[in-house]
């Protein structure tokens, strides 16, 4: 408990069971959250986001082929053997080091949605606060700055659920969570306010607001037990968004705004874009990288 009396973060859920279509066949045999961008796996993002802002253990939610993103967590002794007796620096593999015991897998069975795959995760979450992310949105903030950081440090100030927003052109809001926003907070230079609805998928007649849900989220653990009994929802699966709409009015939820730039990289379009945009800023590739485009362009 923090001076507000309000209950640390210290669990982060990722659903990792998904099956990856879009980028078939790259993802026959190899999970979408190991596709890499530059040299880091999509989950490594999230990962190294999730520690940024001070959570400690991570729950993965898998399925079936998804064994090389636990893999990818654990020692390789042979590499590491290999790459010391070649006098190299392990310095490298430091992301993907988690102290033993905070790192728990759970198998997601059946594909039954965002829903059903958060709420496999009960046992492991108990009565704390956690926090989810969804791997194929990527964000991007200033260093020291990730999402999950800001949204931790309003959190510590307002406690509740959480979810990040943003902004997307009305005729998108029909892939995505969308949000009804109530009141800005005071004290939060207008990026915390109030949520009064959420719908997940709507039509664009339908939506309350072009603010959707991008993939974050801070939940109280009382979301299990509404899972537990939820309905499916959209696209015949069983929605996060409807069991957190449905503790609306219980308890207090609350949107942040996330000041720095995000990626869907569960498109390919928004992979490239990715890719190029952190290659133009990488600071041993951004002058070739630039050079490369303007070549290419013809510019
Ligand atoms: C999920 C959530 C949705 C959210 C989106 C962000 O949808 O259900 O509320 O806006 O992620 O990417 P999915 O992309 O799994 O259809």
């Amino acid at each position: 408990m923090n001076t507000h009396g309000i209950k640390p973060v210290r669990k982060a859920v990722f659903p990792v069971a998904g099956l990856g279509t879009r980028f078939l066949p790259a993802t026959k045999a190899i999970p979408k959250e190991m596709l890499p961008i530059i040299d880091r796996p999509l989950i490594q993002y999230a990962v190294d986001e999730a520690r940024e802002a001070g959570i400690e253990q991570l729950i993965f939610i898998t399925g079936r082929g998804k064994a090389a993103i636990v893999e990818h967590f654990d020692t390789a002794y042979e590499l590491e053997a290999t790459m010391a007796g070649r006098g190299k620096t392990l310095e490298v593999l430091e992301p993907t080091r988690i102290q033993p015991g905070n790192l728990v897998t759970v198998r997601q069975q059946v594909p039954m949605g965002l829903g059903h795959a958060i709420w496999c995760a009960r046992a492991i979450i108990g009565n704390e606060p956690f926090a989810i992310f969804l791997p194929d949105e990527l964000m991007i903030g200033a260093p020291g700055a990730g999402c999950m950081k800001q949204m931790v440090e309003a959190y510590n100030r307002v406690g509740g659920n959480l979810i990040s927003v943003l902004e997307v052109p009305r005729e998108e809001v029909s892939s995505y969570g969308v949000i009804a926003p109530g009141a800005a907070l005071d004290g939060f230079g207008g990026l915390v306010s109030e949520v009064t609805g959420l719908i997940e998928k709507p039509t664009v007649e339908a939506a309350p607001s072009n603010l959707i849900i991008s993939g974050r989220y801070i939940l109280q653990p009382e979301v299990m037990r509404v899972l537990e009994g939820q309905e499916k929802g959209a696209g015949g699966e069983i929605q996060l968004t409807d069991a957190m709409a449905r503790m609306i009015g219980t308890q207090p939820f609350h949107a942040v705004t996330f000041e720095g730039r995000r990626f869907d990289c569960g498109s390919k379009l928004g992979f490239v874009e990715a890719t190029l945009a952190l290659a133009l800023e990488h600071p041993e590739m951004a002058a070739d990288v630039r050079a490369m485009a303007q070549r290419l362009l013809g510019a």
